[in-house]
């Protein structure tokens, strides 16, 4: 059979389960085949081997009837310009906290921001992308997952320990991101932060419980629920994050310094109220599809 075959196949047996059946199905057969995905059209007119066919199709009958997401398939996921492992129990990257990523690159860039500290790393794509960026900067991340904490550490390796001569062969002593897996709200009172030219920076949980439900069953049933939950209002972990960093202030700290945060579309006007609430200066830029995405706040 051909690869144009192939696809016409899983095409038509995906489409009835997800509204992605065409991109899907060519990353199937890229990923089977160890073909980038940009080059598929030119491998139209390959014969696929049968014992790879069989593969093929063994692992999108599993995608269907497991509702498993490709990235959980595939054990990796491109967020930017890397590949990332993925593991269930761990968020999957998504394209739009790559919009926070890139605010934060511009912000410390900007700003000469020295210390960064991550809420909620997962994967570790954030910190990950941060230091590939500014070596120099020291970041440190909490993580409450025991997943997180082991597959943050593997992209770690992989993306920047192993390539360490490589990617900035004059800094044989790089600071590296570290990892901690803990509860930040439970470190955060005795924690000895550095509060100067520092960026705290998160993608936190921000889905309300109440619609937890209605999201799709592959998010449902594969992803994290304390990645996804941001309670009953689905702004929790921002409430509890600006009133804690407002009291350290409150007490004393010199807090100057600058907090992103990666937010739900329909959450502008909540981060408003808490600009205000906390007497914080607020600027939100938009995603791709011009939804409020990730909100700076600054004092
Ligand atoms: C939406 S995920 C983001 C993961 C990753 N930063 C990304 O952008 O893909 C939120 C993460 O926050 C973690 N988390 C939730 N509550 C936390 C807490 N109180 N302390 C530390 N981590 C927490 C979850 O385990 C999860 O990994």
């Amino acid at each position: 059979m051909q690869t144009h075959q192939l696809f016409l196949e899983l095409k038509k047996y995906l489409t009835p389960y997800t509204e992605e059946f065409e991109i899907e199905s060519k990353l199937f057969i890229c990923h089977f085949l160890n073909w980038e995905s940009n080059t598929f059209v030119s491998h139209l007119t390959e014969e696929i081997p049968e014992k790879l066919y069989k593969k093929i199709k063994s692992a999108v009958k599993t995608r269907v009837l497991e509702n498993i997401p490709l990235a959980y398939i595939f054990k990796k996921w491109p967020f930017r310009k890397n590949i990332y492992a993925t593991m269930p129990g761990v968020l999957i990257p998504r394209a739009d906290t790559e919009h926070l990523v890139e605010k934060a690159i511009e912000l410390i860039r900007q700003k000469n921001i020295t210390t960064i500290y991550e809420i909620g790393y997962g994967s570790g794509i954030i910190s990950i992308e941060i230091a590939k960026e500014f070596p120099n900067c020291t970041i440190i991340g909490w993580d409450i997952s025991k997943d997180a904490f082991k597959l943050a550490n593997t992209n770690l390796k992989k993306l920047i320990l192993n390539k360490i001569d490589k990617l900035h062969p004059s800094l044989s002593n790089t600071i590296i991101p570290k990892f901690f897996q803990t509860d930040f709200f439970k470190i955060c009172d005795d924690y000895p932060f550095n509060f100067s030219n520092t960026l705290f920076i998160s993608n936190p949980p921000y889905i309300k419980t109440d619609t937890i439900k209605t999201l799709a069953p592959q998010v449902i049933l594969w992803e994290p629920i304390e990645a996804l939950d941001g309670g009953e209002s689905g702004i929790e972990f921002y409430k509890k994050f600006l009133s804690w960093h407002s009291d350290k202030s409150n007490q004393g700290s010199n807090t100057k310094g600058y907090i992103l945060f990666e937010i739900g579309y329909d959450q502008q006007k909540q981060m408003e109220k808490l600009s205000e609430t906390y007497n914080l200066t607020l600027s939100i830029t938009k995603d791709l599809q011009n939804h409020p995405r990730v909100c700076l706040f600054s004092n």
